[in-house]
């Protein structure tokens, strides 16, 4: 666990190193749970959006794009039932004046037991080496047995008072399990409250009558308040999908694990509108696809896996997320969930606007049953940042740095390297920028030594180097160097462009996912 704490924390300083996330207004000592994406980090996430949304609205003829205000009606968070229950239970800590969500101090209780029992799993794996039989030692070992009874029933318990909105029982939890506060040490824990993660604002001057409104906590509803715009205008016929990408806005009150959970975020969000009674079977085939899509960029599908919901919330009859393996462990990246009818018909009670489909082959109306599917930007960032990362050990006993980055998805695609910096070979290699610039994000470095050139390279992910060489000018030749591999060829200038596109096309991806 420690190790892979360490190993976190040099993927963050890498980076930021490295020109990917910066903390949010670091010259004055920045902003909690705020962060920046630098000249490299925006072009990561320019490509993973642009991933999104081509296998949306290019692959789908029946999903369309809409770009929907942050600013919206503040009735529609009532309707949508923001206003009311999109809450945390906090509680403070009277002698370090901390905040803290009380659910989450219960988790991290639930996981130290965790630790305890893979510590104890980690320890006899090693005294029995090749015979060890994990399933059995964890089904007899007594130490483990009392841990896991231990955990199950704190998990139980924790789990009841969270379906019953039970504050004081979390209170009680906090008391019974000797939680202390990490500043101050000590249990002298206020009661615990809803506190509500929209961030509001007032539109207007306050002599006009100034009205309250929120920063979005999501994309979703923009969707859905646009639902009858999109289909009259486009004419479109259920089922059909609305996909918008967005920034969203939570007052988190514990935001921690660096991009994981910040203040402010952006989602990539698609709702499928479809037949009531076909969603189930639509929900099945959303969370098929969108595995896939995940799959497809190469990262290792033992790193995914579903994580269906038990327990639902009171308009949702399915729910799923798909969890991916960071160093802190296997956590949400997306959500894939059965809505029901339950935002179309608030809104259309809050509104008093009809929002129905007139279906022509049932020749009937009624209110679409929804399924959405909803991943963070960020998220993302985070997942495909943490797998690529490697400290690579080389022949040699020498080691780099290296972000295996997924080809297409990498900020930078090329870098054209003139081996000296004189005798007509800078100038060969700004020809190749100028032609590859066209169709690739392109790199020009003559300084430092080629080696360190091609570490830079390396450490942002780029997954070619193009070397320039004297016997470039003689047969019009260069080095074209692999990033994961570090092997390299001769090949003429004339290929360059379809041995790089073959790798790095985005169109290449989408095709995996037909
Ligand atoms: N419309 C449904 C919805 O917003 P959610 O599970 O609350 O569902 C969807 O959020 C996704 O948005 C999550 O799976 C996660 O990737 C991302 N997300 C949510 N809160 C976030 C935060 N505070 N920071 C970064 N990403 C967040």
């Amino acid at each position: 666990m420690a190790q892979q704490d360490d190993v976190f924390k040099k993927i963050v300083s890498h980076a930021k190193e490295y020109g990917f996330v910066f903390p949010s207004s670091e010259i004055y000592d920045g902003l909690s749970a705020v962060y920046d994406y630098g000249q490299n980090g925006v072009e990561l996430k320019n490509n993973i959006k642009r991933y999104w949304w081509d296998s949306m609205t290019l692959l789908h003829e029946n999903i369309v794009g809409i770009d929907s205000a942050i600013f919206m009606h503040p009735t529609i968070w009532k309707a949508s039932g923001h206003v009311d229950a999109f809450n945390d239970p906090l509680i403070d800590n009277r002698d370090s004046k901390k905040r803290y969500r009380a659910d989450v101090l219960i988790e991290d209780q639930i996981a130290k037991i965790d630790d305890k029992i893979a510590k104890e799993v980690a320890k006899a794996a090693k005294r029995f080496g090749e015979a060890f039989d994990e399933a059995q030692f964890r089904a007899t070992n007594t130490r483990v047995l009392e841990y896991q009874a231990k955990r199950d029933a704190l998990h139980e318990r924790f789990s009841q008072a969270m379906n019953d909105n039970n504050l004081d029982e979390l209170r009680q939890i906090i008391l019974d399990e000797e939680i202390v506060c990490p500043i101050s040490g000590t249990k002298n824990w206020t009661e615990v409250r809803q506190f509500n993660l929209m961030f509001k604002t007032e539109m207007g001057s306050t002599a006009d009558g100034a009205m309250n409104v929120y920063l979005r906590p999501e994309t979703a509803q923009g969707i859905f308040v646009n639902y009858l715009n999109v289909q009259k205008t486009g004419r479109m016929r259920i089922p059909f999908g609305i996909a918008q990408i967005g920034k969203a806005f939570r007052n988190e009150i514990v935001a921690r694990q660096f991009i994981f959970r910040m203040r402010e975020f952006e989602q990539m969000e698609m709702q499928f509108f479809v037949r009531p009674g076909e969603e189930l079977k639509w929900f099945g085939q959303w969370k098929e696809w969108r595995l896939k899509w995940h799959k497809a960029l190469g990262m290792g599908d033992e790193k995914y896996r579903y994580h269906d919901h038990e327990k639902l919330a009171h308009y949702a009859n399915a729910a799923t997320d798909i969890e991916f393996r960071m160093p802190f462990g296997f956590k949400e990246v997306e959500g894939i969930h059965s809505r029901t009818n339950f935002d179309l018909s608030q809104h259309e009670k809050f509104s008093g606007k009809k929002i129905q489909y007139f279906d022509p082959e049932l020749n009937e109306s009624y209110t679409p049953y929804v399924i959405e599917t909803s991943i963070g930007v960020d998220r993302m960032f985070l997942s495909v940042l943490c797998s690529a990362y490697e400290e690579e050990q080389l022949p040699g006993g020498d080691t780099r740095t290296v972000l295996h980055l997924p080809a297409p998805l990498a900020p930078v695609k090329c870098a054209v390297l003139p081996l000296v910096r004189k005798d007509g070979l800078p100038e060969k290699a700004r020809e190749i920028v100028d032609d590859l610039k066209f169709d690739f994000a392109t790199h020009y470095e003559e300084k430092d030594a080629i080696g360190k050139r091609y570490r830079r390279q390396d450490a942002i992910g780029t997954p070619f180097c193009i070397t320039v060489d004297h016997q470039t000018l003689e047969d019009n030749t260069v080095t074209l160097r692999e990033r994961d591999s570090m092997e390299q060829t001769r090949v003429n200038i004339a290929d360059l462009h379809t041995l790089i596109h073959d790798r790095v096309s985005l169109s290449a991806l989408l095709r995996k996912l037909k």
